[in-house]
């Protein structure tokens, strides 16, 4: 019996509704897995946490999670605090003090869903998006100076590292030739941001050249935004700095329906470090605490923990479990059109599960 221990952070808004409804769902699966067990571990940090101490999460909140096999997290951000101070002190510190410097993004059209695109053009949608987590865009480096005068200035400094580039690269090949299409598309900006840019491109074909089975082609990310709107078909696997992989992940979750399904992995491919687990949506404080938030994206997201954690039978079953339920359309949050509430799509899910097997689902997500 593999029990697994899993730290809960629920965080801001509808954080805590969400993963909430994600335990539950563990914890079906695992009444019902011989071999799956859990050991869930609250953390109430975030928000609140910090209007009470000063900080989102304890000084040594990191050596308190550290020795987790994952972290399952809801969303940050509040109204009343500023976006850098609750962002930085909570879910960057986790995984740029983790080194989580994956970040993974799958988007499929989930059976019975309709996205903004065509049919025919929606249904081709079947992507991983890669996303350098934890320097480019969002490394932090830079400064404000002047203040308060009319010269003041702000800047932030995009940092790459050969490093950092290289075991990003290494991480989306490795992922793109393990999909059947080995396809692999390197988003870059290099036409206009001459200096870090090209830098990414050369270490990136670098790297590339010792995956001679995988397609690689390149797109400026201005291009991309196209490509994925009018070509979706024609993208597999891609590779993105911090930034552009942020910006292009909204869009990959709205043409996958809604922004309420997408899922996100922050892995730290060494293991020396536990991942973390989060839906996309963010903490949503217009519906916080109206019981309406649509737990799917972490549901997905619970089906990506499992499967990095070994236990891929179960997040096959989970995540066919969910195809059951957006198949039939009936238990449907509003963001997809529907008016279930977050506990009956919860409740549809767990009953779906009865229903399906590992080989239910053509296939895992990521
Ligand atoms: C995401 C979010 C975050 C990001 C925000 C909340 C800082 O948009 O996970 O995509 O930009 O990384
Ligand atoms: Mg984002």
């Amino acid at each position: 019996m593999s029990s697994h221990r899993i730290a809960v952070i629920g965080g801001d808004g509808i954080g805590p509704e969400v993963v909430e409804a994600g335990v539950k769902v563990l914890e079906a699966l695992a009444a019902t897995e011989p071999d799956l067990a859990f050991e869930f571990e609250r953390f109430d940090w975030g928000s609140d946490y910090y209007r009470r101490n000063g900080r989102m999460m304890p000084q040594d909140g990191l050596a308190q999670i550290e020795g987790v096999d994952a972290i399952y997290f809801g969303s940050v951000g509040d109204p009343d605090l500023p976006d850098d101070i609750t962002l930085w002190g909570l879910r960057l510190a986790i995984c740029q003090g983790f080194d989580q410097y994956a970040n993974v993004r799958p988007t499929r059209l989930l059976p019975g869903l309709t996205g903004p695109l065509r049919p025919e053009l929606g249904q081709q949608i079947d992507w991983v998006i890669v996303r350098e987590n934890s320097e480019g865009e969002y490394a932090g480096v830079g400064g404000r100076a002047h203040r308060g005068l009319p010269i003041e200035v702000g800047m932030d400094v995009a940092v790459f590292t050969r490093a950092g580039i290289e075991r990003i690269a290494q991480f989306a090949c490795e992922l793109a030739i393990s999909r059947p299409r080995k396809l692999l598309t390197v988003v870059t900006k290099s036409n206009a941001q001459r200096h870090g840019m090209v830098f990414w491109d050369e270490v990136v074909r670098e790297v590339v050249r010792d995956y001679p089975g995988l397609t690689v082609d390149w797109m400026l990310v201005d291009a991309m935004t196209q490509r994925m709107v009018n070509k979706p078909g024609s993208i597999d696997t891609v590779l993105a700095t911090n930034l552009h992989a942020d910006i292009l992940s909204d869009l990959a979750a709205a043409l996958g329906g809604s922004l309420g399904i997408g899922s996100t992995a922050n892995i730290n491919p060494s293991r020396s470090r536990p991942p973390m687990f989060e839906p996309i949506h963010g903490s949503a404080f217009d519906i916080t605490g109206k019981g309406v938030a649509n737990p799917l994206g972490a549901f997905w997201t619970a089906s990506l923990m499992l499967d990095h954690l070994g236990e891929q039978a179960a997040a096959r079953r989970l995540m066919a479990a969910i195809e059951t339920v957006t198949d039939r359309g009936e238990y449907l949050s509003p963001d997809l059109g529907g008016s279930a509430r977050t506990a009956e799509v919860t409740a549809a899910v767990i009953a779906a599960l009865s229903g399906v097997n590992s080989t239910s689902s053509s296939r895992l997500a990521g």
